[in-house]
């Protein structure tokens, strides 16, 4: 498919007011599309169900993935604010109808989910990847010495931007862009941790009780998160409309490492990463916090992180990393995920620091 290529969905059917979608620009296309999974599965089944209508569909959302290698940025933001609303239907109780069990969004999932998985590891460097040790002691020390050397780490977005140079109003499109991720990591290891058994359960369980306030409903990290979101005054509106192709592809990558079982080696790369990467980066932060002197509320979530997960981090790395190093193929979908993690967080930093400069 070449780059201007779109698709036609027919819109002559007005009982079933499909939309143009073939026709529209990407984010159009979205606008039109979403408000589908608020309705039933078996309505949007009925509507895009039939061959040609889903083939169609279906053309239109590999057209972003076209579109997006081709530098379309309104096509890459199009592409992962389907996803993360798809994903919202997976991950949170409705309020309404909702069009989780359709087949057709099943199929439309995939597509976007291949697509996603297909450009990430299109970034990754062969050469890196020849790299990875055949021996299982060897490999935690790599991985390490993997990340040291990587753009992601000591990013001069958290070294020099966030930590000196930063405003109220920087930090809170900070706040807003990081909920894809800690809005949510609570839900993130409870859906990582079907189907382990053993050592790597017990990580995850210890992990998740962290998560929990270790059983105070007071301290449960992603109610600590929301104050945040609330000292700002941010709305659900705004958590839902405003978050940059980067930090929807954060959440996306995030969530599809951690639904599917086949991908829990790339989750364990994936989250390690985000684990250990968290309290230097958040020492950043609350250096902000300080210097601004800025609402308490995120000062106890930051400092809080900064000693936890630098303890999580030496927990995943000793029994679930370690462990898991001693086959060839949970090495190369660790290395996989960590990439994924390190190489979109590059992105998505390199962006956020154009978008304040
Ligand atoms: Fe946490
Ligand atoms: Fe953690």
């Amino acid at each position: 498919m070449s780059p201007s290529a779109t698709a036609t969905i027919t819109t002559e059917e007005p009982a079933v007011r499909l939309p143009r979608i073939g026709q529209d620009a990407p984010r159009a296309f979205v606008d039109r599309f979403t408000p589908w999974l608020t309705r039933t599965a078996e309505e949007l089944d009925q509507a895009f169900g039939d061959p040609a209508t889903q083939a169609a569909l279906l053309d239109v959302i590999a057209s972003l993935a076209v579109l997006r290698a081709a530098g379309d940025e309104d096509a890459f933001f199009a592409q992962q604010y389907l996803l993360s609303r798809i994903y919202a239907l997976h991950l949170q109780l409705p309020a309404g109808a909702s069009a989780e069990g359709s087949v057709v969004l099943h199929a439309v999932t995939r597509r976007l989910e291949l697509d996603t998985m297909a450009a990430e590891d299109a970034a990754l460097d062969g050469s890196v990847l020849a790299t990875v040790p055949d021996e299982q002691e060897a490999y935690v020390p790599w991985l390490k010495e993997l990340t040291r050397a990587h753009k992601a780490f000591k990013h001069p977005y958290y070294h020099e931007f966030i930590r000196n140079e930063a405003t109220p109003a920087d930090l809170r499109s900070y706040v807003v862009q990081e909920s894809a991720v800690d809005a949510r990591f609570d839900d993130l290891l409870a859906l990582m941790q079907l189907g382990t058994s053993g050592g790597e359960k017990m990580e995850i369980a210890a992990n998740y009780w962290d998560e929990m306030g270790n059983g105070d409903p007071a301290q449960v990290h992603t109610l600590l998160f929301s104050r945040i979101i609330d000292s700002f005054g941010i709305t659900d509106a705004e958590l839902t409309g405003s978050l940059s192709a980067e930090a929807l592809l954060s959440g996306n990558l995030a969530v599809l490492c951690c639904r599917y079982r086949h991908l829990f080696p790339e989750a364990v790369g994936f989250l390690a990463m985000t684990e250990w990467l968290v309290p230097d980066r958040f020492s950043q932060v609350l250096h902000a916090w300080r210097r601004l002197a800025l609402p308490d509320p995120a000062i106890v979530y930051h400092e809080l992180h900064i000693g936890v997960d630098a303890h999580h981090a030496s927990g995943w790395f000793a029994n679930v990393v370690k462990p898991a190093a001693a086959d060839p193929a949970a090495r190369r979908g660790m290395t996989r995920g960590a990439l994924w993690r390190l190489n979109s967080s590059a992105r998505y930093l390199n962006h956020s620091l154009g978008e304040r400069r």
